[in-house]
C-alpha cells in the first residue's frame, strides 16, 4: 500500500514510522489512507446573519452570527460550528478562535475563525485515525483557509410614526448559505 503524502506539508513530523500494509481492521476503515491521501473538509450550509435594531432613536441592540456544519470523511464526523457577536459593525474580524461541537465522546477538536470584512475563514481541526495498527493511532493536524463570497440581501425598516415601546429602526443582513469542499494548506501526522 502506498500513500500519497505529496501534498502534505514537507515538515511532516512522524515521529513514529506509519505500519504500512496492515488490515484495517477498526470500523473507521480508510481513515488513515483518507487523511494521507487528497483530503479534504466538507463546509456545510456556511451562513452569516445580522441584525442591528433601535429600540428607540439612540439605543442600539445588534448582533450578528455565523453557523456551519464541517465534516470530515475521514472519520465520517460531522462538527457543529457557531458563534454570535455584538461588536459593531461587522461582528467578526478574524481574530477570535470559537470551538465547535463535536459529539459526544469523540476526540475530534475543531476551532474556526472568520472575517466578516475580507469573507476569510480558517479552520483548524484535530483527528485521529486507528484503523491501521491500534497501538499506534495517528493524529491529523490540519489547517484550511478559504475567502468566502457571500451573497447577501439587506432589509430596512424605519418606523414611520415611532413611539416609546416600539422598534424604531430594524436592518437585517442574511446571506444565502454556502457549501464547498475545503482542502487543508497545511496538514501535519504524528504517530
Ligand atoms: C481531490 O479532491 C478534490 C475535491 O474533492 C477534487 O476536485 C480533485 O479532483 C481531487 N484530486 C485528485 C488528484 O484526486
Ligand atoms: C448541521 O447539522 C445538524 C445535524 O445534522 C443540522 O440539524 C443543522 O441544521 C446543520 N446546520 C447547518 C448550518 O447546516
Ligand atoms: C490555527 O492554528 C494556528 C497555529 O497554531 C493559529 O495561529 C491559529 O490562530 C489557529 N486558528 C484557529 C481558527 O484556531
Ligand atoms: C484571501 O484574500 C486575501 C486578500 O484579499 C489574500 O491575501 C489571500 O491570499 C486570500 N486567501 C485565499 C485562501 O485565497
Amino acid at each position: 500500500m502506498h500513500y500519497f503524502i505529496g501534498t502534505l506539508a514537507a515538515t511532516l513530523p512522524l515521529a513514529v514510522a506509519i505500519p504500512y500494509g496492515l488490515t484495517p481492521r477498526a470500523s473507521k476503515t480508510g481513515c488513515t489512507s483518507l487523511s494521507f491521501g487528497n483530503f479534504s473538509w466538507n463546509v456545510e450550509a456556511f451562513t452569516y446573519t445580522a441584525g442591528y435594531q433601535f429600540t428607540t432613536p439612540s439605543h442600539q441592540v445588534s448582533s450578528g452570527s455565523v453557523q456551519f456544519n464541517l465534516t470530515n470523511p475521514a472519520v465520517l464526523e460531522k462538527v457543529t460550528c457557531s458563534a454570535d457577536s455584538t461588536w459593531l459593525t461587522d461582528f467578526f474580524y478574524g481574530n477570535i478562535n470559537y470551538n465547535c461541537q463535536a459529539a459526544a465522546g469523540s476526540t475530534t477538536k475543531t476551532s474556526f475563525s472568520f472575517s466578516r470584512p475580507s469573507g476569510e475563514l480558517n479552520i483548524n481541526q484535530t483527528w485521529t485515525c486507528n484503523d491501521e495498527d491500534p497501538r499506534y493511532p495517528v493524529t491529523f493536524r490540519g489547517y484550511g483557509t478559504v475567502n468566502l463570497t457571500l451573497d447577501c440581501k439587506e432589509t430596512n425598516y424605519q418606523n414611520p410614526d415611532w413611539h416609546q415601546g416600539e422598534t424604531y429602526s430594524d436592518r437585517r443582513i442574511t446571506c444565502a448559505p454556502v457549501t464547498l469542499p475545503l482542502k487543508p494548506h497545511e496538514q501535519t501526522a504524528v504517530a
